[in-house]
């Protein structure tokens, strides 16, 4: 299985991240995009088809444009492989920060970033014509499809593996969901129940039949009645809690 990749972006100020982003698509057809401007402001893509996701994007206030960052934060999930693509106005050494910190936020990796100067005719930069004319240039473009080529050849196979590991995990837990707090409770009782049971044939003949009052102390806190340790009659028992809450 080939990985699959999605160029999630914005270029608004000169379609400077769009020349990679249509660069990428040329050498790469199968590459889908989402240009973040055509979404409204509830809409978000389903990113889990993809193995890849390039997030691109000009430098604005230093920043990734906040629409992207706001449907990365929406849409990326843990295991999410991500790649940064930006353009940019001055120096590089600090921008793509705040697409790690939210990549990190919902446990996805940011696994490297590519970035290239851009036309750049910001405040003041106007007034002389504008910063690095002509970029992205074509050896910053076919520097971005060489980057995207040298990853794919160095982690396609890999990503896929670990993806399907992840789909694996998700089936399991839909098959096994956890519960709630109070399913959890009930279940640890009832392992102290069993445990107190398989200690038996040394038992008195009471304690033959698994020992379910700390399952009823659960349920009856489930069904929001105060329980001491001592059993539900205690009248200091400080527990309290709505069983809607946890379910
Ligand atoms: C409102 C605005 C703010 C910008 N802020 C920065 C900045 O903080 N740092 C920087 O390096 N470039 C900055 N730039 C320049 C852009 O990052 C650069 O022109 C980029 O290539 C624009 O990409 P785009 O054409 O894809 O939108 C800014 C541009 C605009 C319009």
């Amino acid at each position: 299985m080939d990985p699959r990749t999605v160029i999630l972006y914005r270029s608004k100020h000169h379609g400077n991240t769009k020349k990679l982003v249509d660069a990428l698509v040329t050498a790469h057809p199968e590459i889908d995009t989402i240009d973040v401007a055509t979404l409204g402001k509830e809409e978000y893509p389903d990113l889990s088809p993809y193995h890849i996701i390039i997030v691109g994007s000009g430098i604005y206030y230093t920043k990734f444009d906040k629409d992207v960052l706001r449907v990365c934060d929406h849409c990326l999930r843990d295991g999410d492989n991500v790649i940064g693509l930006m353009t940019y106005g001055g120096a590089a050494k600090f921008n793509g920060g705040d697409l790690d910190g939210v990549c990190r936020m919902k446990m996805a990796t940011l696994m490297c970033t590519y970035g290239c100067p851009g036309f750049d005719t910001f405040g003041p930069y106007k007034l002389v014509g504008g910063m690095n004319k002509g970029r992205p240039n074509q050896e910053d473009i076919d520097g971005a499809v060489a980057f995207y080529d040298k990853f794919l050849a160095d982690y396609g196979e890999i990503l896929v593996e670990e993806r399907l590991k992840r789909d694996k995990r998700d089936a399991f837990n839909a098959a096994h969901p956890a519960g709630g707090l109070f399913t959890n409770l009930k279940r640890s009782a009832k392992k102290i129940a069993n445990r107190v049971k398989g200690e038996g044939g040394k038992e008195t003949s009471a304690k033959t039949e698994p020992d379910t009052s700390a399952v009823a102390a659960c349920e009856s806190v489930a069904a929001g009645e105060s329980v001491a340790a001592g059993g539900a009659d205690e009248p200091n028992a400080p527990i309290k809690s709505n069983a809607s809450e946890n379910q």
